[in-house]
């Protein structure tokens, strides 16, 4: 075999952008990988579209199939690479890929959330590898920096902002004081958000994320039905205004820890010091914050989406297989990182049992005496007030913000249901989750 022969599933934006930047930069990879890495055959169901992008040299040496079937069933091929999206459709291909013997290389998220412990121990049976490097934060190394760069190290915790969608819709909230609907719509202008945008701001995609992450930081089977979610769409600009007044940002923060009694695996707006490096992360940026006992913090920062950033990171993976498809799979770098029979059973912590600090505000009528009875409660929830401010917006009613010590999440919640039934309390109240990151 004198090169290495890739067939493609789906010419998207992503799909063509590694097409393109193979053939930009093909002597360089060629002579990092060890041989030639060319794409033979793309399957896509616009098949037109992928005509009318390739040049003559192209059309004459790749296949241009609108049967995907046809592609994976093909002896000829070594890697195939699916970039389709969605998770049933991709994940009948991968299975039979793997089952044909092909390597596999896949940005598909969603697909390795639900179905990851499938596909990898099929590809482990099968022998073969399959890479998603460009699945987590699109262009930044993230996988290889866990699973790689930082092998020596317990993994304590991960922080990321992982979305870039929604990390570009709170800058431009706290930016330009414009509220969450109208900044959805610009960011749908600019290209940021999809039409249907839920994946994004009810923070799944983030989650899918991190649940890959936590797998590959602790070495646990993957677990995204007990991942908690929570998305931006609720958020008010008054709470970005006081987190500012406060020193704080706020985030959608993905994050993954490991306690005592287990792992927490949650996603949800979270108030980060102004001065952190993660808080300064702007637009439609990623950023992962990672905390190991040997080498302290590092963080990973770059672009999180888009062509060529995706590229990067798929074509990545296909030297990586390039480089070790000979190797005897047991000397491969494991699919989650640790060996598949040394995976563990850590517990996923519930919501309720996390351990964090909090950021309450409350909208009461402005008279003697409710401060106590709200101090009260948080008291007899064993619930330590770090600071507290007072915004009046008229002469009767006024928003009070705790800022508490860590506490446990269903303290918090208890506490705050028997605050909500004083009659002085106006609202709902508004409970953001608050992290040191330190
Ligand atoms: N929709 C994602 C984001 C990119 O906004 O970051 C693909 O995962």
């Amino acid at each position: 075999m004198n090169s290495m022969k890739v067939g493609l599933l789906g010419f998207g934006v992503v799909g063509s952008g590694t097409w393109e930047v193979l053939k930009n930069n093909a002597e360089e990879i060629a002579r990092r990988a060890g041989k030639k890495i060319e794409i033979v055959s793309i399957a896509d169901k616009d098949v037109n579209k992928v005509k009318s992008r390739l040049s003559a040299y192209d059309l004459n040496n790749i296949s241009v199939l609108n049967d995907a079937y046809s592609l994976i069933n093909d002896p000829n091929i070594d890697i195939v690479i699916e970039l389709i999206g969605g998770d049933t459709v991709p994940l009948e291909l991968i299975l039979k890929s793997i089952e044909n013997g092909k390597h596999i290389v896949t940005a598909n998220k969603a697909l390795l959330a639900k179905h990851g412990n499938k596909i990898f121990s099929t590809a482990h049976k099968k022998g073969v590898m399959v890479l998603f490097e460009a699945a987590v934060a699109g262009g930044i190394p993230i996988i290889k920096a866990i699973r790689e760069g930082l092998t020596a190290n317990k993994i304590e915790w991960i922080a990321g902002i992982i979305n870039g969608t929604t990390n570009f819709i709170l800058s431009e909230m706290k930016n330009t004081g414009m509220n969450f609907e109208i900044v959805l719509a610009k960011a749908k202008e600019l290209g940021y958000a999809e039409l249907d945008p839920t994946f994004d701001i009810e923070g799944i995609d983030a989650a899918h994320k991190i649940t890959l992450l936590s797998s590959i930081a602790f070495g646990i089977p993957i677990q995204f039905d007990k991942t908690y979610i929570e998305g931006i769409s609720k958020l008010s600009q008054i709470d970005i205004n006081y987190a500012e007044q406060l020193g704080y940002r706020l985030k959608l923060i993905a994050i993954t820890k490991k306690r005592d009694k287990g792992i927490e695996i949650r996603v949800h707006p979270t108030l980060i010091p102004e001065n952190c490096l993660l808080a300064n992360v702007e637009g439609a940026m990623n950023a992962v914050l990672v905390q190991s006992d040997a080498v302290g913090p590092t963080m990973y920062y770059g672009q999180g989406a888009g062509s060529f950033p995706t590229a990067s990171a798929i074509i990545a993976d296909l030297v990586d297989v390039t480089r070790s498809y000979k190797v005897d799979p047991h000397y491969r770098v494991p699919y989650l990182a640790f060996q598949p029979n040394s995976l563990s059973d850590y517990r996923i912590l519930h919501i309720d049992d996390v351990i964090t600090s909090y950021y309450l505000r409350i909208t009461t009528i402005d008279k003697p005496g409710v401060l106590s009875d709200i101090s009260k409660i948080l008291t007899d929830f064993n619930i330590s007030v770090k600071s507290m401010v007072q915004k009046s917006s008229n002469k009767e009613i006024t928003d009070i913000v705790f800022l508490t010590h860590d506490a446990i999440e269903k303290d918090i919640k208890n506490a705050i249901s028997k605050i909500e039934i004083l009659s002085f309390v106006k609202n709902k109240i508004t409970c953001i989750r608050v992290e040191k990151l330190v």
